[in-house]
């Protein structure tokens, strides 16, 4: 049986049985973002129409966890904005001020390393536009993490998104999976999630010592951190890539949405 999508406000319940969900999923580094932890927790009391899990009730299993938010956005590629912290905030402040939103964007797809490579990424992300479409809005926009720039931390992010493979589809697979739903390689964001700490955070995060000034490479990194010793700090941007999902179009349909 296909896996159903089931919104927080349906049965938080499910929850309780994820919660080790993100550690599986995020590199240590990646889940101390301030600016996100800032927002994160509240989506659930704020949003819960739009954080989801695909369930599979055969098998009584949690597959995947998806995170969405409304917001508003103009239809240019500059009003899509610098990126993911930037896109938290200013869909809280629209809520806080009873604004209409005309998109949604997403904010996180998390698989599971034993429930990957089983095409539940490509459902993942039609269940997004599908709770975007429901609420009558007719774009998805997604500030993208793409899986192997991990692999290339010192190319600049622009350049990185435009590599093609002998086929002609884009080089990253997880870009792969949203052009092949028909969706638009929007803008390439190189300060979309800011993530700073103090050395000594940095070190533990990361499981590598810094002992001195300068950018390094880092395990999972999708950019450098920058590690300044006699600030007693390290700043890192995670760099995204903005992608842009026309939910009206011919994105695959789901069982109960
Ligand atoms: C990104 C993510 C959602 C993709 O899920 P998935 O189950 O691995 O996706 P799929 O099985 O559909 O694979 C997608 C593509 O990646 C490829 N792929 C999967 N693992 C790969 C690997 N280790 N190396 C290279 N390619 C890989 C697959 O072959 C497929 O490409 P193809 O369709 O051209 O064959 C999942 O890996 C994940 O949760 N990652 C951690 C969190 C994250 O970064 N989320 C996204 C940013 S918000």
């Amino acid at each position: 049986m296909a896996p159903r999508v089931v919104r927080y406000s349906e049965r938080p319940e499910l929850w309780e049985r994820i919660e080790d969900l993100s550690s599986a999923v995020w590199p240590e580094y990646n889940l101390h973002g301030e600016e996100l932890n800032r927002y994160w927790a509240r989506l659930y009391e704020d949003f819960p129409d739009w954080q989801f899990v695909l369930y599979e009730p055969d098998e009584d299993a949690v597959l995947a966890e998806g995170h969405t938010i409304p917001v508003g956005w103009d239809g240019t590629y500059a009003g899509l904005g610098p990126g993911i912290d930037a896109t938290i905030a200013a869909g809280f402040r629209l809520r806080s001020a009873g604004g209409q939103p005309t998109a949604a964007s997403a904010l996180a797809a998390e698989i599971p390393p034993q429930h990957r490579s089983r095409g539940l990424a490509r459902v993942l992300l039609a269940a997004m536009a599908a709770l975007a479409r429901d609420a009558g809005l007719t774009h998805l926009i997604a500030p993208v993490r793409p899986s192997q720039k991990e692999r290339y931390p010192t190319i600049p992010i622009d350049r990185y998104v435009r590599w093609t493979r002998a086929d002609g589809l884009p080089f990253d697979p997880w870009i792969r999976v949203h052009t092949r739903l028909g969706a638009r390689l929007g803008p390439a964001i190189p300060r979309s999630l800011h993530i700073a700490g103090t050395v000594a955070d940095w070190e533990s995060w990361t499981g590598m010592p810094f002992p001195e000034t300068g950018d390094y490479v880092f395990p999972a990194g999708l950019a450098t951190v920058r590690i300044d010793r006699e600030r007693n700090r390290g700043d890192y941007w995670e760099p995204n890539v903005w992608i842009v999902h026309d939910t009206t179009g011919q994105l695959p349909r789901l069982a109960n949405l």
